[in-house]
């Protein structure tokens, strides 16, 4: 499958390589152009075991790619992972500009049937909010998901290669399928995807939850 991934911090990396390396045409997007030339030449920024031989590894087999041209990248693709940071603003309230503008950004390049999956860590009421924002950008129907990242530093690669769980947060069925598609490899058998509807009251699940999945997982997007 052919993925763009939208913003290329600690997230968006690891997610990005991970994608490739299980198969997908991954292109990965920053508007950081140092950090996207360092990375085109394997050079990756930030440390964590396994990285940079993943990194280079794909970009030789051209299944891993890096740009600063949003348009070109999701024209590409029919999934937009979005990694963007969310800092924490004055109140305290996560910051949701790289996250609105990057949604809006592919909205505009889809160029047809797109699905909007959200990584970044944001307060419930987000997919709404980029809902209602996207829905004038374009012509093409666009799903907005989210899909919160769990991976710790130092584990990354392990903790998104084997998760112990994958969230998906959604109402639409094709969107669902789509990002099971692509999790696939990571799950072990046992291993459950969660699927939520978008304020994450648990809509369904491979299996059933124990309670203190319930929980845990209770607002894993907005
Ligand atoms: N780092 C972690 O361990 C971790 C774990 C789980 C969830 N998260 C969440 O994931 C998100 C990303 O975290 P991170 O640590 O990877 O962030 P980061 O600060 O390392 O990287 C964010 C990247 O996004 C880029 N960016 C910002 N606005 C952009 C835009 N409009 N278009 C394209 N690129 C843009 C920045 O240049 C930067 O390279 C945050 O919401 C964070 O809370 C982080």
């Amino acid at each position: 499958m052919n993925i763009a991934v939208v913003g290329i911090g600690y997230v968006g990396l690891v997610s990005g390589t991970c994608f490739a390396e299980s198969g997908n045409e991954v292109i990965c997007v920053d508007i950081d152009r140092e950090r996207i030339e360092a990375l085109q030449n394997g050079h990756v920024p930030i440390y964590e075991p396994g990285l940079e031989e993943l990194v280079r590894r794909n970009l030789k087999e051209r299944r891993l790619s890096f740009t600063t041209e949003l348009e070109a990248a999701v024209g590409q693709s029919m999934v937009s992972f979005i990694a963007v940071g969310t800092p924490m603003s004055a109140d305290g309230a996560a910051d949701l500009t790289g996250v609105l503008a990057a949604a809006t950004g592919v909205a505009r390049a889809a160029t047809g049937y797109h699905i909007i999956a959200i990584k970044s860590t944001v307060p419930v009421g987000t997919n709404d909010r980029v809902r209602e924002l996207i829905a004038q950008s374009s012509r093409h129907r666009i799903d907005v998901c989210s899909v919160p990242e769990f991976l710790k530093e130092g584990s990354a690669i392990e903790d998104f290669m084997r998760p112990d769980r994958v969230v998906i947060g959604s109402t639409s069925e094709q969107a669902t399928a789509i990002l099971r598609e692509i999790h696939s490899p990571f799950l072990r058998t046992d291993n459950p995807v969660l699927v939520m509807d978008p304020r994450s009251n648990l809509a369904s699940t491979q299996r059933s939850p124990c309670p203190s999945l319930r929980d845990q997982f209770a607002q894993p997007d907005g």
